[in-house]
């Protein structure tokens, strides 16, 4: 069978003169669960529209398969969209909602009971078939809607933030269901949202969008770990940012930078250097650790630093804590912590505001996220 993968290619879009799609080239396969994640007005929701044949491109290039797509009308695409506010009909109930399309091809009634029934059961809906919209829940309402778009059983499934309108409980448990249904019957899902831990948690890969271009395709581990630059680092996650200059190159993966009131750290080479290069790095808060005592640490890659304790927030499943050089206001570093009861020397559940103690980190856990060309130096 032939592999129904999507190709964007070379896509540009303006509105009213403003570009608002810049050059995407996107590879999705069979079967991904993709998603796309990129802040307000990046565009995100034109591209989505854009595959599903609402909008058409200035240039460039759709395909699935094979078959250029830019020319095919929606219906005929094999592509089902699901949107932020549940269209569902409000005079039809579950069943009827979710029947309505196979009636519209005019099949059989048997057959048709057979597939919305199967479809109310993969949504955990089964009890609900005889609800009015309005009488069900709104997680309950985009169940309803996921089971409508899969009865056609369309190739490729379009998530435009479904879950946004949810509150972060149900918002959880629906994304665990959303994955046990695209694990179910194997299409592929193409998912935008803003939330960063719904993007890391349930993505096979993840395009980063902002003002109109893809800044990087990669796993969940990739984009988080090795973000393409800055904006990247910033918008999946937390971090402590320093600049600093390369003073030597230790080895092939290793280098030492300086940075101004800090001193001298050790990084690995995500990136090639030389020295006297500039650099960005991002240190990730859940990678320092704090404690009591300087850490015993033998290796020669951990970097060990004697902090002030600002500011201690428990914030239930883990501590923030804001803390600054002992030897500089001016460097402050965010450090978050797992609970867990540490019965060694390095105890860092005892630390609290006003105290001193010492922030490590090893030379790995660091990243190199940019190497500051001239211009912005
Ligand atoms: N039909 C239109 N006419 C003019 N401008 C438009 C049109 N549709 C979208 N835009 C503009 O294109 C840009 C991208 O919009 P889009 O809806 O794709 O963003 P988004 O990434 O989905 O944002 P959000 O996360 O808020 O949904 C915005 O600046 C928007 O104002
Ligand atoms: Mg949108």
């Amino acid at each position: 069978m032939e592999k129904k993968d999507i190709k964007i290619v070379n896509i540009n879009k303006s509105f009213d003169g403003v570009p608002v799609l810049k050059d995407i080239n996107l590879e999705i396969k069979q079967g991904e669960f993709f998603t796309i994640i990129g802040p307000s007005g990046c565009g995100k929701t034109t591209l989505l529209r854009m595959i599903a044949g609402f909008i058409s491109p200035d240039s460039g290039a759709i395909y699935l398969g094979d078959q250029d797509i830019i020319e095919l009308p929606p219906n005929l695409r094999n592509v089902n969209t699901i949107f932020q506010k549940y269209a569902l009909f409000p005079h039809l109930n579950v069943y009827e909602n979710v029947a309505f399309s196979l009636r519209i091809k005019k099949i059989d009634e048997a057959t048709i009971d057979k597939e919305v029934k199967k479809y109310l059961k993969l949504v955990g809906l089964e009890e609900h078939s005889k609800k009015m919209p309005n009488q069900l829940s709104g997680g309950q309402q985009q169940r309803v809607s996921i089971a409508r778009a899969l009865i056609n059983k369309p190739g490729v499934l379009l998530l435009d933030e479904p879950l946004s309108a949810l509150d972060a409980k149900l918002r959880q448990n629906l994304l665990i269901e959303l994955d046990l249904i695209h694990d179910e019957v194997g299409i592929t899902f193409i998912f935008i949202t803003h939330d960063q831990q719904e993007a890391l948690s349930i993505s096979d890969r993840i395009a980063v969008m902002n003002k109109g271009e893809i800044l990087q395709v990669g796993t969940p581990a990739e984009v988080y770990e090795a973000p393409a630059n800055p904006f990247v680092a910033d918008f999946l996650g937390e971090n402590n940012f320093f600049s600093g200059e390369v003073i030597e190159i230790i080895d092939e993966e290793l280098a030492k930078i300086s940075i101004k009131g800090l001193g001298e750290i050790t990084i690995e080479q995500d990136r090639e250097v030389k020295i006297g290069d500039r650099v960005n790095i991002s240190l990730r808060p859940e990678k320092i650790r704090l404690s009591k005592k300087k850490l015993k640490n033998k290796k020669n890659t951990v970097n060990s630093f004697e902090v002030y304790v600002d500011e201690y927030i428990y914030s239930g499943f883990q501590s923030k804590y804001y803390v600054h050089l002992k030897d500089n206001e001016n460097l402050k570093f965010k450090i978050f912590l797992q609970h867990a009861a540490f019965f060694d020397d390095n105890d860092s559940g005892a630390i609290w505001w006003d105290e001193e103690a010492y922030i490590s980190w090893d030379a790995y856990d660091s990243y190199l996220v940019e190497v500051i060309p001239d211009e912005k130096k």
